[in-house]
């Protein structure tokens, strides 16, 4: 059995996880504070602290585990998708680290990472499964027959769920990244308080542009009419907005469930740890007979827990990587 030590730079999280014959030992997590002056994450300014942050916390979680580098039998790192800066740096850092230390690397889907977070702890979810993947970038409805068998069956054509929540979040006035915030403020308000037009796409797919002008122009119309009209609703309005996003969300998550005949239901990504969204699954799987797993939340958002893990999977299937492989910002599924 191995000891893998996985690295996750695909956005503004450096981390490093350690994991010794399948069991996640740590996961320890720089976040970069500094983008929430820019409502959203600068590229450029993420390199330079990944930069920064990925030796020490590398060292975190090897001194964390008890582990010596000559004891590593492999370097998971995140090979896509994400921002090609934040990739060069944990990609350079893992194929140096790894080639020192003469073991193989491998290269690890960040989506499928969210994915694979579900083998961390109990209980797993059995194959096949479908999971609902929300994050800052990417909403996916994913058929899983195994770690190297998937089918994706449905996904957003244009902004992500977790965009959608973050822009929202930033028309009310809110702090980057917004969607935990709109969270906090949702669970004193009144979710039927508004209601926003929203954009059904055919078959499992999303649209979530729509709601964000819908949102837009509501606010507009108004705050013509009253200039405190955010200040005085904030959380009606955070939680009509989460209500409206879930409920997209949900239906087509049914829609997916009922048509494969799969009723073990999984969701990962930033977005699943939303509390809201974490209440309704459950409500659901009574609903639909369905078994459902749900993340601990420190493997919702990004981690490297789901990156060793994902190695300590692929290690097992010997899916070694190369030195001359570069990173992909827009990683194939
Ligand atoms: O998976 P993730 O950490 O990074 C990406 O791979 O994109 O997801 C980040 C997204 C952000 O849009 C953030 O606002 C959202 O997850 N998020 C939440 C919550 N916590 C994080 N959205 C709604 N409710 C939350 N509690
Ligand atoms: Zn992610």
């Amino acid at each position: 059995m191995a000891i893998v030590l996985g690295i996750e730079s695909s956005c503004d999280e450096t981390a490093a996880s350690v994991c010794i014959s399948g069991q996640v030992i740590n996961n320890k997590i720089a976040s970069q504070s500094i983008h929430s002056n820019y409502g959203g994450v600068v590229p450029e300014l993420a390199s330079r602290d990944h930069h920064k942050n990925i030796v020490p916390i590398v060292h975190e979680a090897l001194n964390d585990a008890e582990i010596n580098t000559k004891d590593l039998d492999a370097i998971a790192y995140t090979r896509g998708p994400g921002l090609l800066g934040s990739l060069l740096v944990g990609s350079s850092f893992a194929k140096a680290m790894a080639a020192s230390l003469s073991i193989p690397i491998i290269p690890v889907h960040h989506m499928k990472a969210h994915i694979l977070a579900h083998f961390i702890d109990e209980p797993k979810p059995p194959f096949p499964f479908i999971c609902l993947t929300v994050s800052g970038g990417h909403t996916q409805i994913v058929k899983v027959d195994s770690p190297m068998d998937y089918t994706m069956l449905g996904q957003t054509l244009d902004d992500a769920v977790g965009e959608a929540f973050d822009k929202a979040a930033n028309l009310l006035g809110l702090s980057y990244p917004g969607g935990a915030v709109i969270d906090k403020l949702a669970a004193e308000g009144n979710p039927h308080a508004f209601q926003f037009s929203t954009t059904e796409m055919q078959h499992l797919n999303y649209s979530f542009s729509g709601i964000k002008t819908s949102i837009l122009h509501f606010l507009r119309k108004e705050r013509k009419k009253n200039k405190l009209f955010i200040k005085d609703n904030l959380n009606d309005l955070a939680a009509s907005i989460q209500r409206s996003l879930i409920d997209m969300l949900m239906n087509k998550l049914v829609k997916a469930a009922t048509s494969q005949k799969i009723n073990q239901v999984a969701i990962a990504g930033g977005v699943s740890a939303n509390s809201e969204l974490r209440k309704r699954l459950k409500v659901l799987a009574q609903e639909n007979q369905w078994t459902t797993y749900i993340p601990n939340v420190q493997y919702c958002t990004d981690n490297a827990g789901m990156v060793s893990m994902s190695g300590h999977i692929l290690y097992e299937k010997e899916q070694f990587g190369a030195l001359d492989e570069n990173p992909l910002p827009r990683m194939s599924f």
